[in-house]
């Protein structure tokens, strides 16, 4: 089984769907604190219900009491609307000197987190990455990011 992702050198071969929410994670970027790394990120997650959930990067003194883009979208859906099922979640990250050539890819620990969402909902949560460069990366599903994920069906056989 190989990893599925598609590279898509800028974004007009997008649907226009993509392409706004790509736009919403970009502008969401403006909301990012990210004093210690300048490195802002920006997510959008596309609800069924049509409904748009942004987040981005709150760093704080404390480094590791700072937390990513990803996972401030997410759980905010999750807080808010906790039956809402995610079809999509965009991220545009810029870095300091705006020369990413490459999508930033979800931490290990926003992959986890994500990965909790979509075997809830049984249903992909497909993945949009955008680059200062323009370049994006569309990957099919959490599971597709991260392969053999720990869930709770380790923990308890009653799941
Ligand atoms: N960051 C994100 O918000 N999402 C990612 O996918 C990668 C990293 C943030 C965390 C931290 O505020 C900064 O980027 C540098 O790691």
């Amino acid at each position: 089984m190989g990893f599925d992702l598609t590279i898509y050198e800028g974004e007009e071969a997008l649907p226009i769907a993509d392409r706004e929410l790509l736009k919403k994670a970009r502008s969401a970027t403006s909301g990012a604190y990210a004093p210690y790394s300048g490195f802002r990120v920006g997510a959008a997650l596309l609800l069924q219900s049509g409904e748009v959930i942004i987040g981005s990067n709150q760093e704080n003194a404390s480094f590791p009491s700072g937390l990513c883009a990803e996972r401030v979208a997410v759980f905010q859906k999750g807080a808010r609307f906790p039956e809402g099922l995610i079809e999509v979640l965009a991220v545009v990250a810029l870095s300091p000197g705006n020369h990413l050539k490459t999508p930033a890819a979800p931490c290990g620990n926003c992959r986890q987190s994500l990965l909790e969402y979509e075997r809830r909902q049984k249903n992909p949560i497909r993945i949009l990455l955008q680059a200062d460069s323009g370049r994006v990366y569309e990957c099919p599903s959490v599971s597709a990011l991260l392969p053999l994920g720990f869930d709770q069906s380790y923990l308890d056989s009653r799941f």
